[in-house]
């Protein structure tokens, strides 16, 4: 095996790291108590970079954890912490003559587990729709006291909508209710790296029973229509909608980093109720957000309910729109739309979609200048 010569060992201070690169390999350096040790500098998880990892104590020795999500590995051997089986790439170190030499082959190969836990549909893409299903799945945003139920006019809505759907058209249909459903806010590992906001989710291979994966799998795999409904808060969508589509930043970002479209042939429309107003302001954040997605909107692509800016007697609210005539006949406009155009849509469905967004190889950083 051949040692190659690296940095002066003065170079690298106790209880820090450095990155070097032999023959077109990234190579992290340690030095705790003045020992030097070299691992393989990406993280068997997601490549996330070790080197600029944290050093700390930890279990049975010095641990490094990967900036991007926190897997760790011991710095002396590259094992991850006690009850978990991977190996991280370690490389042999010598110093000469105040330089660091590392071996030009590992002395230990990485070995990484292959997951074989509940998310494989997700990671594999297993669609569920057909050309002949029609799946519609409801999404009600709104927030309750789980124990004080109280009339909600977004998710009654909703219900309507879904209702006539299986009854008229015979849709098999699903309605999630995010207040059910407990998941954690969006983390923002995009921010530390775009290709650190994974599908699925960094969240969702961290906590499988992150209620999200349910969104993930009904909205992406299952689902040729989803049907939206939302309250109004302050002028725009409830907090548990933009809780949501914070989470579905990883469907976006599949496009932008991979080019890859995972919502094809789908539909989206859109129930806003409030009891005063701002209902165009709301459905135009909505449908910017959804098309970002890949969703096609058909003609007409919201229902809305409100009763003006001064209507502050909330406790006629819901029975105003009980007996509103619009309501039953737009929540059913809403659907009919919505089923014409997935049968056009699945007429000729595209099994490629081009995406007009900004991709990651066309980003400043990347372009080469002449
Ligand atoms: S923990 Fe290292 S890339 Fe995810």
């Amino acid at each position: 095996m051949e040692f190659i010569g690296t940095i002066n060992e003065s170079e690298l201070i106790n209880g820090t790291s450095k990155l070097i690169s032999i023959n077109g390999k990234d190579i992290a350096l340690f030095k705790i108590d003045n020992k030097i040790t070299a691992l393989g500098n990406s993280c068997l998880h997601k490549g996330g970079p070790l080197s600029k990892g944290k050093i700390g104590k930890k279990y049975d020795g010095y641990y490094v954890t990967c900036p991007w999500h926190g897997w760790e590995y011991n710095v002396s051997n590259g094992k991850a912490p006690p009850g978990y089986d991977e190996q991280q790439t370690v490389y042999d170190v010598k110093i000469k003559n105040g330089k660091i030499l590392v071996s030009n082959q590992p002395i230990v190969f990485s070995a990484n587990k292959k997951y074989d836990g509940s998310l494989k549909d997700l990671i594999k893409l297993q669609y569920e729709t057909t050309p002949d299903s029609l799946n519609i799945l409801g999404i009600s945003t709104t927030n309750m006291n789980q124990n004080l139920e109280r009339d909600s006019t977004s998710e009654m809505s909703l219900n309507k909508a879904l209702s006539y759907a299986k009854q008229k058209y015979n849709a098999s249909t699903v309605l999630l209710k995010l207040r059910d459903l407990e998941f954690r806010n969006c983390e923002g590992y995009y921010s530390i790296n775009e290709q650190a906001c994974t599908w699925p989710c960094s969240i969702s291979e961290m906590d499988e029973n992150d209620g999200m994966n349910e969104v993930y799998r009904k909205m992406i795999l299952w689902a040729d229509i989803v049907l939206i409904s939302t309250p109004i808060r302050w002028g725009n969508a409830s907090s548990l909608y933009f809780k949501m589509i914070e989470r579905l930043n990883c469907v976006q970002n599949q496009t932008t980093l991979h080019d890859r479209v995972l919502v094809k042939n789908k539909v989206a429309s859109f129930i806003i109720t409030g009891g005063q107003d701002n209902i165009q302001h709301v459905a135009g954040n909505m449908m910017v957000f959804f098309t970002e997605l890949g969703f096609s909107l058909p003609p007409f692509a919201f229902m809305g309910w409100s009763r003006g800016w001064n209507a502050e007697d909330m406790e006629n609210n819901v029975l105003q729109f009980s007996k509103s005539r619009y309501v039953n006949r737009s929540v059913r406009d809403l659907v009919d739309n919505g089923i014409k155009l997935l049968r056009q849509v699945k007429g000729d469905p595209c099994k490629t979609v081009s995406s007009p967004q900004p991709k990651i190889m066309e980003a400043p950083s990347k372009l080469k200048t002449d």
